[in-house]
């Protein structure tokens, strides 16, 4: 193996774990992935490690990833985006149980992994996209400290990108040849989640309903358009301030009498957002969440 680059430093804990962590990290790891520090940014920290605008979140550590001291990467986005450990959870256990034979699930927006490893405890495969390469290789890795990272498979991509149509037709290119379907189905994927970046902490201030039809990078209703290419049952993670009358008209000009299933998260006692279901299977009026 080669000598750890100075990013791969692993004094990150109080409790002298860092040896258990480097020999779990030998095994999970091979030596390209060690080439990750290559974006210059250190992605295991100690308390001192973390920048400045992250370190109130370093207390948090555990509620998003229980196995944080197993060796967990965080990007400094990460920090405050990865759904916490509880929600991502919940979101994996409603869609599970909304639909049972689901079993090849995509999270775009993967981030690291927050979603994408709940996920991939419920269902036989789970893609895992992101736009930022750093931001994959933690989702790859973090769902080795899982355990579940034989279920995933991942791709580095813009999907504003990667769902325009080629020569008429659906893109499948990105999608492992074994999953692809043929040309005249949207059944490619049984559920397609994403937590889409809303403009990180800073988007609550405005304290003005959220413009989800102007949301940058995925507008709603041209979200909704592209992900019908590929499923019939979409799950987005959206702020709780969202405006209801815009989920309304999206709903009714993609999915006519269509009902969306609107869930508010609490963590903590705070509610971090709304999960958005559309799709027959996730609006079932008769199924009551708990
Ligand atoms: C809120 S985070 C997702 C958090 C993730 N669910 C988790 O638990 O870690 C949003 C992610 O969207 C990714 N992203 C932003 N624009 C994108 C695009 N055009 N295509 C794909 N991914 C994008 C960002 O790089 C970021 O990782």
């Amino acid at each position: 193996m080669r000598a750890r680059p100075p990013s791969m430093r692993v004094n990150c804990c109080k409790r002298n774990c860092c040896k258990k962590i480097v020999a779990r990290l030998s095994r999970l790891m091979s030596d390209e992935e060690y080439e990750i520090e290559a974006g210059g940014e250190l992605l295991m920290h100690s308390y001192e490690t973390l920048p400045d605008n992250c370190k109130k979140y370093w207390k948090k550590r555990y509620q998003l990833f229980h196995k944080f001291d197993e060796g967990i990467y965080m990007t400094s986005e990460l920090w405050y985006s990865v759904t916490p450990e509880l929600m991502a959870i919940f979101t994996a256990t409603l869609i599970a149980e909304l639909m049972p034979d689901a079993r090849n699930v995509l999270d775009i927006c993967c981030g690291g992994g927050g979603n994408t490893i709940q996920f991939a405890n419920f269902f036989e495969t789970v893609g895992a996209i992101d736009i930022n390469a750093l931001n994959e290789q933690c989702t790859r890795h973090n769902a080795a400290v899982y355990g579940v990272e034989e279920k995933i498979w991942s791709h580095i991509g813009d999907w504003n990108e990667m769902c325009k149509l080629v020569n008429g037709k659906v893109c499948q290119d990105w999608i492992p040849e074994n999953l692809r379907k043929s040309a005249d189905t949207n059944h490619i994927f049984d559920f397609i989640f994403a937590s889409p970046p809303w403009g990180g902490p800073a988007y609550t201030k405005t304290g003005e309903d959220f413009d989800v039809i102007n949301m940058e990078p995925f507008g709603l209703d041209r979200f909704i358009k592209q992900l019908l290419q590929y499923t019939e049952n979409i799950g987005l993670f959206l702020p709780k301030s969202s405006n209801l009358d815009q989920l309304r008209q999206v709903t009714s000009d993609n999915f006519g009498d269509g009902l969306c299933r609107i869930i508010y998260l609490y963590h903590d006692d705070y509610c971090s957002g709304m999960l958005a279901l559309f799709g027959t299977a996730l609006t079932d009026p008769n199924f009551t969440c708990d």
